[in-house]
């Protein structure tokens, strides 16, 4: 799966849609980064327990809506009437959990670019992976190409799709395997190469604190894209691109811009 190619996307995404300067993972978010002049975006997706794909991170409702108990056992319906904006501000009261539906349809009319994170359910991996990768294949159907996730035939439009789960992104692949996919980590591991070629993924997405110059340089060298999460400091962006680093989320929108890299 390795591929040479020069990353085609935004190399600063504003994390959780617009990092803490918003209630994170809505469509409110996704404004406020955007008026920042930011054209990327990472968001966590799960199910409800009606299969809906739903943009939030917390495997529960309770720190980011006033819902309770896990985001599985609640129907989608029931997930649209929380309100994910209050436990932010008062301003945003009532700002709803969007499905990924809602944010692909306001990020595609306002050429916002998309690395959708696969969240893990414990027992359910493989199927939020299937369901989330062949919905986000179904949104962007009109966007992608034959082999697709990887080089050259990747779209500029699809998202990647990226997920700490192995069987996640497994099942992502044989979903929608034109679909681009990253492997998310804590720490580089000793058989990344491997790993990356087992799971077909096209990018290695490492925390920054836990990765070396070395390690940048041996995955880029052996045709990968790198990409860190979660990077605050403009001083710290600055080392990791300059260790050829290719992408990097944050929460720090307003300190590091659209532009930065
Ligand atoms: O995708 C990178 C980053 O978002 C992973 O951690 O917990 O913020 O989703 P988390
Ligand atoms: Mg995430």
């Amino acid at each position: 799966m390795s591929h040479f190619r020069p990353w085609p996307w935004p190399r600063v995404l504003a994390h959780r849609g617009a990092g803490k300067l918003a209630p994170e993972n809505t469509l409110a978010a996704i404004r406020r980064s955007q008026a920042l002049g930011f054209r990327g975006i990472e968001i966590d997706a799960r199910l409800s327990r009606d299969e809906v794909p739903v943009v939030i991170h917390d495997r529960t409702l309770e720190r980011t809506t006033d819902g309770h108990g896990a985001v599985a056992d609640a129907s989608a319906e029931e997930i649209a009437s929380l309100d994910a904006g209050s436990w932010f501000g008062p301003e945003y009261r009532g700002e709803p959990v969007p499905t990924l539906a809602a944010v692909v349809a306001h990020c595609r009319a306002h050429g916002i670019w998309i690395n959708l994170e696969i969240k893990r359910a414990p027992g359910n991996v493989a199927r939020v992976g299937e369901v989330v990768a062949r919905t986000a294949a179904q949104l962007y159907a009109d966007a992608l190409r034959p082999g697709g996730d990887r080089g050259e035939c990747v779209s500029t439009a699809a998202p990647l799709l990226s997920s700490f789960g192995a069987e996640a992104l497994q099942a992502a692949r044989a979903a929608a395997p034109d679909l681009p996919r990253g492997w998310l980590v804590t720490e580089v591991p000793g058989d990344w190469r491997e790993r990356l070629e087992r799971l077909g993924c096209a990018s290695l997405h490492v925390d920054h604190e836990a990765l070396t110059p070395a390690q940048a340089a041996a995955v880029k060298a052996a045709g990968y894209w790198l990409f860190c999460y979660t990077v605050d400091d403009p001083g710290r962006a600055r080392e990791l691109f300059a260790w050829g680093v290719d992408a990097l989320c944050t929460d720090r929108i307003d300190l590091i811009g659209p532009d930065f890299a």
